[in-house]
């Protein structure tokens, strides 16, 4: 088993990673002293799936545990869900004792956390994250929050989970798209700060998709080794966690431009990293074969849905209206080569039009 610790001081957390540590999450929760009952947040589809071996580990524990079912479309990251889980909370007596556990993806993780931070001004939580994306990033870090109608995660809160438990098998039922679209996150950590990583996903990623145990589990540690690394030095990206939004930039534009629709985010973000590569190598600072390499990666992993339906200006129009660019400072995440990128601040606009046109004009 690979754990990693999240060092925050008092705040410090274990992310455990292991195929089938799913049915040590009772044992883990008592070594940390959470011993109130327990309350889980999923959806319907994931414990039908897998809530069993979960609520049998906690039972065999001696814990006892009652679950809330909410909706997990991202159209129900909203604040409504949120109140639900209040709701129900209440009904339940919970306590300050009790422990929420968020059991599913990013969109779970994100709403359970939140309602966690909120609820009775802080209730303790654990994420046991279900999608290879929340297994790599959404569940560590303790970012938490809602969408409003908007913009994505406008409500939210920093509060970090007690512990992580990913299971790599759980991976096993989920579509392959998605897994695909975790994948691309994969990518990310690699050209961040890792060239083993990237070079693990190049060379072994038309078996990563068939989900190869050994290798799949490898990699999951190594990105969420990254991830750790980066929010135990910037728990609140005042620096060196802007690292961790490279591709994001045009990658959330993409995303808001077509109503979160028609990619799902890390499709978006396949887009938005090899456009950030496109606009390093016409700054001149990625060496061209270095940003063929990594778009060739990204391009091989699964065929990302065309952006043909966009016009340049629609995405840079919801670029500018991110939360992330208040400042009016076009500020990217560019690599400099595979494991190192740099923030560049004041991106000339017209690079920018010119990458997006001339890659929009050549989408199939
Ligand atoms: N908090 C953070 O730091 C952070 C980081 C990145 C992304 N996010 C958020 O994460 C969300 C996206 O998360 P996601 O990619 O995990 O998608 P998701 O939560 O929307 O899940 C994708 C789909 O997979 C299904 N699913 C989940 N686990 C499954 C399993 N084991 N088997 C079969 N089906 C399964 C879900 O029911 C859902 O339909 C976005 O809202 C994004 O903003 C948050
Ligand atoms: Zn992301």
């Amino acid at each position: 088993m690979s754990t990693i610790i999240v060092d925050l001081g008092n705040r410090s957390y274990s992310i455990h990673i292991r195929n089938g540590i799913l049915s040590q999450s009772g044992r883990i929760l008592r070594a940390l002293n959470l011993s109130g009952d327990v309350v889980i947040v999923s959806s319907k589809l994931i414990l039908s799936l897998h809530g069993h071996k979960l609520v049998s580990s906690l039972n065999r524990s001696g814990l006892s545990v009652e679950t809330v079912v909410i909706q997990d479309e991202e159209r129900h990251k909203s604040l409504a869900t949120v109140e639900r889980i209040y709701r129900q909370l209440s009904l339940l007596r919970a306590n300050r004792k009790t422990v929420i556990v968020a059991f599913g993806g990013g969109v779970v993780g994100d709403v359970a956390g939140f309602a966690a931070a909120s609820y009775l001004r802080g209730l303790p939580y654990v994420q046991v994250p279900t999608t290879l994306l929340a297994q790599i990033d959404s569940a560590i870090g303790g970012k938490t929050g809602v969408n409003l109608p908007s913009g994505k995660n406008l409500v939210g809160a920093f509060y970090q989970p007690r512990a992580v438990i990913a299971d790599p098998m759980l991976l096993s039922t989920l579509p392959q798209r998605e897994f695909c679209s975790g994948l691309y996150e994969a990518i990310k950590y690699g050209v961040i700060r890792s060239r083993p990583l990237f070079q693990l996903i190049d060379q072994k990623h038309s078996r990563l998709p068939h989900r190869e145990k050994t290798s799949l589990e490898e990699m999951i540690v190594e990105c969420a080794r990254i991830k750790s690394e980066v929010v135990s030095q910037d728990e609140t990206e005042s620096e060196l966690r802007m690292i961790l939004n490279y591709g994001h930039t045009l990658g959330h534009a993409i995303e808001s431009a077509t109503h979160y629709e028609r990619f799902t985010h890390g499709e978006a973000i396949g887009h938005g990293m090899i456009l950030a590569n496109l606009l390093a190598q016409q700054l001149l600072r990625l060496p061209s074969s270095e940003a063929e390499h990594i778009n060739d990666c990204i391009r091989r992993l699964s065929r990302l849905p065309s952006l043909k339906i966009l016009r340049w200006n629609q995405i840079f129009r919801h670029m500018l209206t991110d939360k992330k660019f208040v400042d009016r400072h076009l500020r990217f995440v560019l690599p400099r080569h595979v494991g190192k990128v740099e923030i560049v601040k004041d991106v000339p606009q017209l690079a920018v039009e010119q990458v997006l046109r001339t890659y929009l004009h050549a989408q199939p």
